[in-house]
């Protein structure tokens, strides 16, 4: 038995059944786009940690920042005693993200928990309780974030859920387009929303729509630009505040800082983690001032939301990612794993859709080039020979049949090449079609 078996079973022994195992693999050390199981196996890492690793497993400026910090001071609890790493993390962030004339920001310490502190926030600005979510949306493991998620494999034996939460379909062109043209589509859509508020839950009592502009775990399907813009539009119209998700999306993903900057909206309300702290515990919630100002004393909280260790890793992040020009590196993986996954689908009948934003780009397995018949067991199959060839990726979607790339953006082009090329290798053997092998420029 080598180290990483032995490790496996014992986790198996100790851990429960239901803790979530997206790959057997295991992992020491990471550097950069690579980690080191422990047996010394290297691989390339196309899952960062589910999004986390923007910046790259360790970047050096954060480490060391981490390291001055964690010798000052690791805990206060922010609401016991100010310290200026919270505070500075703050106005960065409503620096980088203005949410109108004055923004308010305060953290956390997941996404879970910015999106329940967002709906916290939405009720008391508003005097209302509804909140509107979406179809094949994800937004965190707590009671209210399992509510408002859509997988409901995740959700088994774990109700009863929150009340007063509403679930509109996504608008998803590629499942459910019934012939329609992008256009079309969004017309109807956006008219089934109209109709949604008078005939589910009267405008009036709803607080919040909250959206991912990307959806991450549903399988990085796009939300038109038209439809966000027609949704915000009529969110205002209704007095109902517009929640943009950017826990999965933010910090250079989608070749912006942030996703809703493609959008050409600004939203009420926003919420944020994963990539803002290089995989320390920190999250964000960041508003309209106004709005965010409508809260009453004590009603947000906590003890470790804003630790300042994880505030001064956030702040050396954002200062590493502006220095390498972190929405420069997320366009161009993006455009290549793009064009490489157009490319493969034209060999391969078994990739339903390509899609994505920037370097959030995934390819949906399908049977019989069928968006109806997903299939999740292929993509199982995918990822384990994937694994044994030294590439670490994960799969998306409601139906586990999306391969989904989130690489470290300061992933070198040979690491990238060699990471799609054994996507290519295992897919093309899988579905025993001949694999043509298709060379990519791979110089770094
Ligand atoms: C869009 C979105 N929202 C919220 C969450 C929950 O974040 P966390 O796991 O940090 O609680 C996730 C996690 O994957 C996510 O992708």
């Amino acid at each position: 038995m080598n180290k990483s078996s032995e490790l496996v079973a014992r986790r198996n022994a100790i851990v429960p059944e239901g803790m979530g195992m997206f790959s057997p693999l295991t992992v020491e050390s990471g550097k950069g786009a690579k980690i080191k199981d422990v047996d010394g196996k290297e691989y390339i890492d196309f899952a960062g940690g589910i999004g986390v690793l923007n910046a790259g497993h360790c970047p050096k400026p954060v480490v060391d920042a981490m390291i001055k910090q964690t010798k000052k001071l690791v805990h206060a609890c922010f609401p016991v005693a100010i310290y200026e790493p919270y505070v500075e993390l703050c106005e960065t962030l409503a620096d980088l993200f203005p949410h109108g004339k004055k923004t308010k920001v305060m953290l956390t310490n997941t996404g879970a928990e910015a999106v329940e502190n967002a709906i916290k926030i939405a009720r008391q600005a508003t005097g209302r309780q509804g909140i509107i979510c979406f179809t094949g949306g994800f937004h965190g493991r707590t009671l209210l974030g399992m509510t408002l998620t859509s997988k409901v494999g995740y959700k088994i034996g774990c109700g009863p859920f929150a009340p007063e939460v509403y679930r509109f379909p996504f608008p998803d062109h590629y499942q459910r387009n019934d012939g329609l043209s992008m256009d079309e589509f969004v017309d109807r859509e956006l008219q089934a929303f109209e109709t949604y508020l008078h005939n589910m839950v009267d405008a009036s009592q709803v607080a919040a729509v909250i959206l991912e502009l990307v959806q991450g775990e549903g399988g990085f399907v796009v939300a038109p630009k038209k439809y966000v813009q027609g949704l915000k539009t009529l969110c205002k119209a209704k007095g109902i505040l517009l929640i943009v998700d950017e826990v999965q999306t933010g910090f250079g993903r989608t070749g912006k800082w942030a996703a809703y900057q493609h959008f050409d909206i600004v939203p009420d309300i926003s919420t944020w983690a994963k990539s803002m702290g290089s995989g320390m515990p920190i999250g964000a919630v960041i508003g309209n001032a106004d709005i965010m100002d409508k809260t009453t004393k004590g009603t947000l909280g906590g003890t470790y939301p804003g630790n300042p260790v994880a505030c001064a890793a956030s702040l050396a992040t954002i200062a590493y990612m502006k220095q390498i020009n972190i929405e420069k590196k997320g366009t161009e993986v993006g455009k290549t794993v793009k064009s490489f996954f157009d490319e493969l689908k034209k060999d391969c009948a078994a990739i339903g859709d390509v899609r994505g934003l920037g370097a959030m780009v995934a390819f949906e397995l399908v049977k019989n080039g069928d968006a109806h018949q997903p299939d999740g067991d292929l993509c199982k199959q995918l990822i384990q020979a994937c694994a044994k060839k030294g590439l670490l990726i994960i799969s998306a979607g409601t139906s586990g049949n999306v391969v989904r790339v989130l690489s470290p953006l300061i992933i070198s082009k040979n690491e990238l090449n060699t990471g799609l090329q054994i996507i290519r290798d295992e897919l093309m053997k899988l579905t025993s079609a001949p694999s043509s092998p298709k060379k990519i420029n791979s110089k770094s």
